[in-house]
């Protein structure tokens, strides 16, 4: 059991748990197991979640897959595993559940990139416009958005309005780009970025390639465009895997979060999978964010039941109804 019971709201606001001890001896995987059953719990983890915790998770998923999920969950609790914009999109579509997050300083870079005080300056100043989200952003962005999509679904979902129809893209550049680029809009782009996806480089890729002629680069849409340029392969996380398990292909170079080797290991064996290198002095392509949870803290989470995502009601119910119109669309779509 955890040794240390004096831990108060305040300690878990300032630290998130980082300092609890817990008793080394502790067999988490199960204890996890009893929580979860006594609790009622499910834990939803995006595939860049570190491996454990991907073993140990009722879901596993994509950004779509997941908001999916925590809308149609009878648990009382949902453990979300991953960064904080998806916690707090799971209560904002469920409120009736407790919503815990490991870590609650688990943040995003991106979604960072767009403060909504100044997109909100941005959106008024171009008024015919509409405005479509990508799912890595605030509940603050998502109130000044009309539609959410993620990277499964952008595609399809700006191809589901009409082509005269005016739309500013945020907050991903990259993403906005390369979604302009296979639809043949002209988006209004957020100047966001994802600090994991825009760190890859093509100089080192492109050497990477020559010694492994027979390798695929497959990419995450969050790259930036010289990267999905000399890319076979383009997709969401689930796509990726999806790609990897059902293509001939034997050698891929991924060029996304590294969590996601997991998960493609599992369901392709045999195959070989190299983490595209990124363009710093360290190989490692790990999302700081992502990776403040661990196994402990998920243990510690359900436990304690805290953090929580709590949230103001008005900020919620203006931030659904982009994220429904999203399920809306999806669903129709059959994505
Ligand atoms: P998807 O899993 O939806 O492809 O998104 C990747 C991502 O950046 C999550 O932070
Ligand atoms: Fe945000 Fe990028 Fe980390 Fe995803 S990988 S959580 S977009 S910083």
């Amino acid at each position: 059991m955890v040794k240390e019971m004096l831990i108060t709201t305040n300690d878990i606001e300032e630290k998130g748990f980082y300092d609890a001890d817990i008793d080394p001896s502790l067999d988490l995987f199960a204890e996890i197991e009893r929580l979860k059953k006594e609790k009622n719990a499910i834990i939803l983890a995006h595939l860049y979640q570190e491996p454990d915790i991907q073993d140990i998770a009722d879901y596993i998923g994509d950004s779509l897959g997941l908001a999916q999920k925590a809308v149609k969950t009878d648990a009382d609790m949902i453990v979300f595993a991953g960064v904080h914009f998806m916690a707090e999109g799971a209560k904002i579509l469920n409120p009736s559940k407790k919503v815990v997050i490991p870590d609650l300083k688990a943040g995003c870079s991106l979604s960072e990139s767009c403060p909504p005080p100044l997109f909100k300056k941005f959106r008024e100043q171009h008024p015919d416009h509409i405005v479509i989200s990508y799912i890595n952003c605030s509940a603050g962005i998502k109130a000044l958005s009309d539609i959410i999509c993620t990277s499964s679904n952008a595609k399809a979902i700006v191809d589901s309005l009409p082509a005269d129809q005016k739309i500013i893209f945020a907050p991903d550049k990259n993403l906005g780009a390369w979604v302009n680029k296979v639809t043949g809009r002209d988006m209004l782009l957020w100047n966001g970025a994802c600090m994991v996806h825009e760190i890859f480089s093509v100089q080192k890729i492109t050497k990477l390639k020559m010694r492994h002629p027979n390798a695929k680069l497959i990419s995450h849409p969050e790259c930036e465009e010289p990267v999905l340029k000399i890319s076979d392969f383009i997709g969401s996380t689930t796509q990726l895997i999806a790609y990897t398990k059902n293509t001939p292909h034997q050698e891929f170079i991924v060029a996304t979060e590294a969590g996601i080797l997991h998960q493609m290991v599992k369901q392709a064996p045999g195959k070989t999978f190299i983490p595209a290198p990124p363009d710093n002095h360290c190989a490692c392509n790990d999302c700081p964010h992502m990776k403040r949870n661990t196994l402990e803290k998920v243990y510690l989470c359900m436990e304690y039941e805290q953090p929580e995502i709590i949230m103001d009601e008005d900020l919620r119910l203006a931030a659904k109804k982009p994220l429904d119109r999203m399920l809306e669309i999806s669903a129709q779509l059959g994505l």
